[in-house]
């Protein structure tokens, strides 16, 4: 059983990185270095030490201070804080559903203490609403060793099986797992294809997924009868990723679906529109391939689109499943986007990330993540 999430803070409740690189930026160029904040991303979520030191080994300057660029960092960092919203979609949300599900919360940060406790005040908590706050200056050594999270559950008194991981980077997502927790990975720093990478057991767009008690609730049966090696949130339910999934490139799998697309429109029933339409999806969870085509009838509204035809072929062929891509092909420049009964269908297996590809009979092909398409998605929460 789940009793306890331990959360780190910048990149997973906050998003403070890009006001860090821009102030340490700041630093070495009122020092009258050259830099840039591309200086500062590969040395971030490491402690604040790593931050300056990792940035001045590619800045090279030469009266380098870590004490002062720390002190500049901490005057600047007080005084630009309340100007922006830092907190992330989802943080404030998830931290009222864990404590009404009387879960214990620990925030484990690298960072440095008094920024730790700056940023979560800025997100409208006082430090006690925690149950513990573990910040670099607590362990030895940095993410993304596993020190942090084991001693934070040793303090909270929970086995490594009754915590879940909340993080952003590799390194984090590394501590988590290292430590024997479950990871979720939270998408707001790296890549999907990094966070898979990374090893993360669950994968989701933004902390909103966990937004209500419900859906908090889902993450802690899932996480208690895991099986699978990833778990990725799509619309309200939760699909794990077979190791067959991952045999074929994403390229390979949609140049498939093109295929099958185009197969599947050559039986479009369009007798009314003559307009047809094909449609091909990837199920995350297999990387098996369903495709469809336009069904209209002589009662036009009893009509059926390309896209829902693939969804409930796929659906009926392996249950709910994730949409890791869809492609739709249509013989009109540019080609037909999906309508908007279709993005509400597709919202139930679709997240963020998922692609939609576009392609006319000329060749032209559009590209676009489904949240440029539905970017306000209804979804009820399932448990
Ligand atoms: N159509 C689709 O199959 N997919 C879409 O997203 C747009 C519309 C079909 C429905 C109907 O058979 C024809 O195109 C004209 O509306």
């Amino acid at each position: 059983m789940i009793k306890a999430l331990l959360f780190d803070m910048d990149g997973v409740l906050v998003s403070t990185e890009d006001l860090s690189m821009t102030i340490g930026k700041r630093y070495f160029e009122s020092k009258g270095a050259r830099c840039s904040k591309k200086n500062f991303e590969k040395h971030l979520g490491m402690g604040e030490r790593t931050f300056f030191d990792g940035a001045n080994s590619e800045v090279h300057l030469k009266d380098y201070s870590y004490d002062e660029a720390s002190r500049f960092f901490k005057d600047e960092y007080l005084r630009d804080l309340d100007k922006i919203e830092i907190a992330l979609p989802g943080a404030r949300e998830i931290l009222k559903a864990a404590k009404e599900l009387g879960l214990k919360i620990a925030i484990c940060s690298s960072a440095p203490d008094w920024k730790v406790r700056v940023n979560f005040n800025a997100l409208g908590f006082n430090e006690d609403y925690v149950d513990l706050i573990l910040t670099g200056k607590d362990v030895t050594k940095n993410k993304p060793d596993p020190e942090i999270y084991l001693k934070a559950m040793e303090i909270l008194g929970v086995k490594s099986n009754e915590a879940i991981v909340f993080e952003d980077t590799k390194g984090g997502i590394e501590s988590g797992k290292r430590s024997g927790s479950k990871t979720v990975s939270v998408l707001n720093t790296i890549s999907l294809s990094e966070a898979e990478s990374a090893g993360a057991d669950f994968i989701v767009t933004s902390l909103r997924s966990f937004s209500t008690k419900e859906s908090l609730e889902g993450l802690l049966k899932r996480a208690s009868d895991y099986k699978n090696p990833i778990y990725r949130k799509f619309g309200s339910h939760y699909v794990g990723r077979s190791k067959r999934a991952m045999m074929l490139s994403l390229e390979e799998k949609i140049k498939n679906a093109e295929k099958m697309a185009w197969d599947a429109l050559e039986n479009a029933y369009s007798p009314f529109s003559h307009f047809r339409v094909g449609s091909a999806l990837i199920s995350y969870g297999t990387g098996k391939i369903y495709s469809g085509c336009n069904v209209e009838n002589s009662s036009y509204g009893a009509t059926i689109c390309a896209e829902r035809n693939a969804v409930t072929t796929a659906v009926s062929s392996e249950g709910a499943l994730g949409i890791e891509a869809i492609v739709i092909v249509s013989e009109v420049d540019p080609p037909a986007p999906p309508c908007a009964v279709c993005r509400q269908f597709l919202t139930e297996f679709s997240d963020e990330h998922t692609k939609v590809i576009l392609i006319s009979k000329s060749g032209y092909r559009e590209e676009f993540e489904f949240s440029d398409l539905m970017p306000y998605p209804f979804i009820l929460d399932s448990k």
